[in-house]
């Protein structure tokens, strides 16, 4: 197998030198994926708790449980489990491990397992990441049977199409919801996801609370607290609910808050393009709002001029409301206004 090395936070390691990439080839690696990744480290910076038990399920590489370990604080990380079912996978994250002077380290267990038997086989994590290709969704029981007391499961999902409305069928198969191509299409895939995992969760008594959840390139992430309890699971049920956005009835999705506010707060990281990403959630995090103003698509539906972002957030602010750009989008804002009374502050601009 041909590989090339590259370098990711502080890990240097060797993936396959294919042009493209795809499920197909031996390792997988995609650059797209450091924020994914920065973030994760973030997250765990930012948990006042060490000595965690990691899952790190489908490895690949290695990189995210290279960098877990070379980035983090010593005492954060009791044990780390880093598995993939291809055995090419752990023949290179092996050597990937030792070109980073971690093949001696006793907190590493490796294994060469099918996720879900691992986690049933397991005594349980505290944290667990599942980052398979495509959706998580067959991976979510055995995850939520197996998350400590207040634990954190990390969920990424690429299948966008079916999230984000491209493929309503898929998503009402998978998700048991309906979404709806829209300009805030992404919100409500989020937001479904949530809901998803959070049904997962509920069977178990379990309540998962997003600490930070976000939609970005080609995939969808949450990081969910776990708590165990049936009032709090029924609490998280209860904001399960369809929507109606322009005579659509959509949902059942998730209407509560997508971040847990003082904590992405405490949230740093040093890649620079990720603290960028970042700050915009910060500066979203205190509107609980479920969707957002796409700013473009609201001019060209009714026939006006597109106004500049800084005094039209300013016009808002002085009318009593919050407002913040979204990381959803580039055209977004963020805020508690009516249409109407949106609208006629655009028009004064
Ligand atoms: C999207 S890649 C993971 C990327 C990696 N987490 C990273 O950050 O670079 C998915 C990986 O999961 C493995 N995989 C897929 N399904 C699996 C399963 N059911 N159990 C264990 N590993 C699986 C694949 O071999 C592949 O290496």
């Amino acid at each position: 197998m041909k590989t090339k090395t590259i370098t990711e936070g502080k890990a240097i390691i060797a993936i396959s030198d294919e042009k493209k990439l795809s499920k197909k080839v031996n390792i997988f690696y995609n650059p797209i994926m450091k924020t994914n990744r920065d973030l994760s480290i973030a997250v765990l910076n930012a948990l006042e708790r060490n000595n965690l038990q990691i899952a790190d399920l489908f490895a690949a590489s290695g990189v995210r449980s290279i960098r877990f370990l070379r980035e983090l604080p010593k005492n954060k990380i009791k044990q780390i489990t880093i598995n993939d079912y291809s055995l090419k996978a752990i023949q290179q994250l092996k050597k990937n491990l030792k070109q980073n002077k971690l093949e001696k380290n006793e907190k590493i267990e490796i294994k060469n397992k099918e996720a879900t038997l691992l986690l049933l086989q397991s005594n349980g994590f505290d944290y667990i990441d599942l980052d398979p290709f495509g959706t998580p969704v067959s991976f979510l029981d055995a995850a939520c049977k197996r998350i400590a007391r207040d634990g954190i499961i990390a969920v990424t999902a690429t299948d966008t199409g079916a999230l984000a409305g491209a493929f309503p069928d898929a998503c009402r198969r998978k998700y048991g919801s309906t979404p709806l191509r829209c300009s805030i299409m992404h919100e409500i895939g989020l937001r479904i996801l949530i809901k998803k995992c959070q049904e997962v969760g509920a069977q178990y008594d379990k309540a998962l609370t997003p600490l930070l959840s976000y939609a970005k390139d080609h995939y969808m992430r949450i990081f969910f607290l776990c708590k165990k309890g049936k009032t709090k699971a029924n609490e998280i049920v209860r904001q399960h609910k369809i929507i109606k956005i322009e005579n659509n009835d959509v949902g059942l999705l998730w209407t509560g808050t997508l971040w847990d506010e003082a904590f992405v707060k405490r949230m740093k990281t040093e890649e620079k393009e990720t603290e960028k990403f970042l700050e915009t959630i910060k500066k979203e995090v205190s509107i609980e709002q479920v969707g957002f103003y796409d700013i473009h698509a609201l001019c060209k539906k009714n026939k006006i001029a597109i106004p500049q972002y800084i005094p039209l957030m300013e016009a808002i602010k002085n009318a009593g409301y919050d407002a913040a750009r979204t990381h959803f989008s580039v055209n977004g804002i963020k805020s508690a206004i009516d249409e109407e009374t949106l609208l006629k502050l655009m028009q004064e601009l």
